[in-house]
């Protein structure tokens, strides 16, 4: 078990924020080497040739070990999840009239591609909506996705946990049932890797997108992504010089090549050596191993647990613990509680949370304690 990690961050003792899904605050640690590779271009002879790779295997080593694959040739380094996922959709091999499964109001990153593949290609989207009635909301949810997959899809494309509300989708069964159909299936891992054990020998996804300034606290800006062996010869979306064969022979690069550096490097952005964001999210994710995903959640739960059986009490409705993760749960009002009350409530004791409609987004992290949830319950 971990316990408050406050005093990594640079957090205002003033405000409470219980905002991680919005973004993640940055480590001291991570702030630090952000600007030290900032001054390191001052003097640009201090940029050697390694700069340009060293940093970036390194980083590719970090991520393919947090998610637990073994080839880190299979990560590549995207500028945002629409990046990651338009490389997913120029590399699918389909027939006309498939069917692309999304869950309902997913991210729109994770939408507009999908979107624009079925209408220039006769495909259908098929989004499946969350259950209006929320007893057994992840369940069902759960079992309606299971349901949509039939012989004529191609991919189902969605988050480990949803972002608006945390409803965790069960990757494992879409998995076999994606399997049993030959589809793909495509994960946006943004609001759960690094807060959540990620474990792709189990999930054996295509591919895992991951947008970097959240879960993984690196600066905004830098993302990480895995494709499976499914893509392995692909077309990326843009071509660098940087993801050719033998790239780190700066004396040869007019000596134009028509292999690309293994597995998924082609699929990661141009300029990927971006000196900054690199040792930002490394230094990240070296923190993220240190704590540990499990440990994160287990202090996640302990801090809130006892905000949320209070909240349920009066009336508020939370998922079960079986359908949604401990660092991101929607809180669902009862009619007695006036929003817009509520609303100010917080926001005069400075207390940082995000609202959906007549719903309450909250998203702990190692950073917050029971002390400021006990101030959020106050507010009730
Ligand atoms: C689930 C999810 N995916 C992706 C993103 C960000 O997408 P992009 O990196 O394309 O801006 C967010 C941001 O809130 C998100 O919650």
């Amino acid at each position: 078990m971990i316990t408050c990690q406050k005093h990594l961050f640079d957090l205002d003792p003033e405000f409470t924020y219980l905002n991680g899904a919005y973004m993640s605050p940055q480590m001291k640690a991570v702030h630090a080497v952000g600007m030290d590779t900032l001054s390191k271009k001052n003097q640009p002879w201090k940029v050697g040739l390694e700069d340009f790779f060293e940093p970036v295997e390194k980083l590719k080593r970090q991520f393919a070990e947090l998610i637990n694959v073994a080839e880190p040739q299979r990560i590549a380094l995207i500028p945002s999840v629409s990046y990651g996922i338009s490389n997913v959709t120029r590399n699918l091999k389909f027939r006309s009239g498939q069917n692309i499964i999304l869950a309902g109001e997913q991210f729109p990153s994770n939408y507009y591609a999908w979107k624009r593949l079925a209408d220039e290609h006769n495909l259908t989207l098929r989004i499946i909506a969350a259950p209006e009635d929320s007893n057994q909301r992840g369940k069902e949810w759960n079992q309606k996705i299971l349901e949509a997959i039939d012989n004529e899809t191609l991919v189902v494309s969605i988050g480990h946990v949803h972002w608006a509300d945390g409803t965790r989708f069960d990757l494992k069964s879409i998995r076999n049932r994606t399997n049993d159909v030959d589809a793909y299936l495509i994960i946006d891992g943004t609001q759960s890797v690094g807060a959540l054990k990620f474990d792709n020998s189990i999930f054996e996804v295509d591919a895992l997108i991951c947008g970097g300034y959240k879960w993984l606290m690196g600066a905004y800006g830098l993302g990480l992504a895995y494709f499976g062996p499914k893509f392995d010869n692909g077309i990326p979306i843009e071509e660098n010089w940087i993801h050719r064969h033998n790239s780190q022979d700066f004396k040869n690069l007019v000596n134009y090549q028509e292999e690309y550096r293994p597995f998924a490097n082609r699929y990661s952005v141009g300029e990927v050596s971006n000196f900054i964001y690199v040792s930002m999210l490394s230094k990240a994710l070296e923190k993220i191993k240190d704590w540990g995903t499990e440990n994160i959640q287990s202090y996640c739960h302990s801090i809130s647990d006892h905000t949320i059986n209070a909240l349920r009490t009066k009336g508020c409705w939370i998922e079960e613990i079986d359908f949604r993760v401990n660092h991101l749960f929607g809180i669902r009002l009862p009619e007695s509680i006036d929003i817009e009350k509520l609303k100010s409530k917080l926001q005069e004791k400075q207390i940082i949370v995000s609202y959906r409609g007549t719903a309450i987004r909250v998203s702990p992290h190692v950073y917050n304690d029971e002390a400021e949830f006990k101030k959020f319950l106050d507010c009730f």
